[in-house]
């Protein structure tokens, strides 16, 4: 088991990649802390990890609040003592074509995808660097590598993460902490739900595999990363898209 005792904090874990992340690390024999903005849905992925055997617990937790964030750290630190994985991933859409996105649509996937972020990785990054070993993973996109119509916010949002993890991989990388990014193509959760189907089919044959990606397929790269398997991988941003850019 590759996780065996690793306290990880998962965000946006009710569900999607996030809750496939959940099982994969819990699988791993990680103690699992799932954090969600949706109460109600965190609570019942939680109890059904717990029903496996696992150690999981919930938090209600809305990233964009940074009081929330440092609550539910505070909270494990008391209960674990130490915190060895975050995994960034609660992320939202909020598409528009450039010409007609609100600024409301704007502000709330920066805010969510990004400002988000930026808060559960400064809350865990010092208690990190003092246990002189930590790794942080950020949820980009292949969006946040090539772009996609309307996406403005979201694209901008998820090119901002990679940002974010070559610049702390260089300033947490001599204290240990490893920080890396995952860039799935489309993978098939809630989120596409809103896409139409033509354009489904789209995402689909853009992609070398001609299919979407489980869930589970995006878990185990996080798996992979937060692992001592990936002991020398710092900074990257590993595209799993089906081969969709070639
Ligand atoms: N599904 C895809 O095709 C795809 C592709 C590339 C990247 N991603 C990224 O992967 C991540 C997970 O995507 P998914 O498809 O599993 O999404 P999803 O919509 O299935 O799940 C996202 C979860 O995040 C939670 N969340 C939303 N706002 C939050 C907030 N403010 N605080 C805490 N939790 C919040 C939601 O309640 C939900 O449970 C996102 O960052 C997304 O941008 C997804």
């Amino acid at each position: 088991m590759k996780l065996q005792g690793r306290v990880a904090i998962i965000t946006g874990a009710a569900a999607g990649i996030g809750f496939a992340t959940a099982q994969r690390f819990a699988a791993e024999g990680a103690i699992v802390v799932l954090c969600d903005v949706n109460e109600a849905r965190v609570r019942e992925a939680t109890g059904k990890l717990a029903g496996t055997g696992a150690s999981a617990t919930a938090f209600r937790v809305d990233v964009t609040r940074r009081e929330e964030v440092d609550a539910m750290v505070a909270a494990v630190m008391a209960a674990h003592g130490r915190i060895d994985i975050l995994v960034n991933n609660a992320g939202i859409t909020k598409d528009a074509r450039l010409v007609k996105m609100t600024e409301a649509q704007f502000d709330a996937v920066i805010d969510v995808n990004l400002k988000g972020v930026f808060n559960c990785a400064q809350a865990v990054a010092t208690i990190m660097t003092e246990q002189g070993k930590g790794v942080i993973l950020n949820a980009s996109s292949v969006v946040g590598l090539y772009g996609n119509f309307g996406q403005t916010n979201y694209a901008a949002s998820k090119f901002g993460v990679i940002g974010f993890t070559k610049t702390w991989a260089r300033e947490l990388g001599p204290k240990g902490v490893r920080v890396n990014a995952v860039c799935p193509g489309f993978v098939n959760t809630e989120i596409l739900q809103t896409v139409p189907d033509k354009v489904l089919e789209g995402m689909k044959s853009s992609c070398w595999l001609r299919r979407l990606a489980e869930p589970a397929e995006i878990a185990s790269i996080y798996a992979f990363l937060a692992s001592d398997d990936a002991s020398y991988v710092n900074g990257v941003a590993i595209e799993a898209s089906g081969g969709m850019s070639l």
